[in-house]
């Protein structure tokens, strides 16, 4: 299963609604399909969507026809079309800048089908970093996991959630192949079910041993000892080190902190949003009523009942133990370490 691929200027899509019980691609060969796809959680996972907006900025370039002179505004529509598609996820608007500045670097030439394929090949090279960038997570995490350990994972944030190989699942995979006894417990994640549906079909794909809870016995298995460590991923860190993701993931840093679990956060760097001061002010996604009335189209709830449905939450920073980037484990203080590791 590949989360992107692209093939004959078009962005081929594993749709992950419909997994785990059907493996479905669709081709995404202009902008606006991107943008539904990454909408409609078909792509989702912040490194993923990051790399899907970056193919379907290319996309848009690739499509237009016109005059020369209007390319540019054509352009910034396609840019703003992408990045309103999820708000939360930060590596959506980084993937998109780094994009547009490869335009505007090659503006001077005044050749536009030169930026074109310039901007395919730089989509490309956003995907083939990634999993680059995801590998390095998943070593420097490595270092941190005793020779036996019970692992508590939130959402997903595997290879589903990348271009490949995943980043707190890269972590587990990497050690896993360095030989050590893990075992992880997968949070079933209300409501997209992103753990049950996608951590646990990973993780069994592998051959590395995998337990699935509902989101509500995260608690119990903790006081239980059962859980020697709790490592997820990131939609977006502020300067001061608070990190959105997944809603249900702030629950469970209150829990391991006050069962003495360390909490650990893994991310590539462009997740890290040093424009933004604290937690406070990273825009949390609101998604559709349905998706908490119901269950894989099932209905759970009266129809009409009233409903609440933030896509992430925010854990403080004084919870996180430590953040895993590709340049290395960030401690605490936050707000001196992030600068730092964002410069070297
Ligand atoms: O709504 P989703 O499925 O896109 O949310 C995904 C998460 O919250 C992940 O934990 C996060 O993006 C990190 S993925 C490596």
């Amino acid at each position: 299963m590949k989360t992107l691929e692209w093939r004959e200027n078009c962005l081929i899509i594993l749709d992950q609604t419909c997994l785990p019980t059907e493996i479905k691609y669709r081709e995404a060969c202009t902008y606006q399909e991107v943008a539904e796809a990454i909408k409609k959680m078909e792509v989702r996972g912040a490194p993923a969507i990051g790399a899907a907006a970056s193919f379907g900025f290319a996309l848009g370039a690739l499509a237009f026809k016109g005059n020369c002179l209007d390319f540019w505004d054509y352009m910034e529509t396609v840019r703003a079309e992408l990045e309103e598609t999820r708000p939360t996820a930060v590596n959506l608007v980084w993937g998109l800048r780094r994009m547009q500045n490869r335009m505007y670097e090659m503006k001077k030439e005044w050749d536009i089908d030169k930026i074109k394929e310039a901007l395919v090949e730089e989509a490309k090279a956003i995907a083939v970093e990634d999993v680059r960038i995801n590998r390095k997570i998943g070593e420097y995490g490595n270092t941190l996991l005793p020779d036996k350990v019970n692992i508590l994972t939130h959402c997903n944030a595997g290879s589903l959630a990348t271009v490949d190989y995943g980043t707190a699942l890269g972590i587990v995979r990497s050690a896993h192949d360095s030989g050590k006894n893990l075992h992880v417990y997968a949070g079933e994640t209300r409501p997209f079910l992103q753990g049950a549906r996608l951590t646990v079909l990973e993780l069994m794909e592998y051959g590395i041993p995998v337990t699935l809870i509902t989101d509500n016995m995260a608690g119990f298995l903790m006081q239980q000892g059962k859980i020697d460590m709790v490592i997820v991923g990131a939609d977006r860190i502020a300067a001061n080190g608070d990190t959105a993701n997944k809603i249900g993931t702030y629950s469970l840093a209150v829990l391991a902190e006050e069962h003495e679990i360390p909490f650990y956060v893994a991310a590539p760097t462009s997740s890290i949003d040093l424009k933004i001061s604290s937690g406070e002010e990273i825009p949390v996604e609101e998604r559709d009523p349905c998706e908490v009335r119901t269950i894989m189209g099932v209905q759970i709830a009266p129809e009409t009942a009233k409903v609440y449905n933030p896509a992430f939450d925010i854990t403080p920073a004084k919870y996180i133990h430590g953040i895993i980037t590709e340049k290395g484990i960030i401690h605490p203080p936050y707000s001196v370490n992030l600068v730092k590791i964002l410069v070297k």
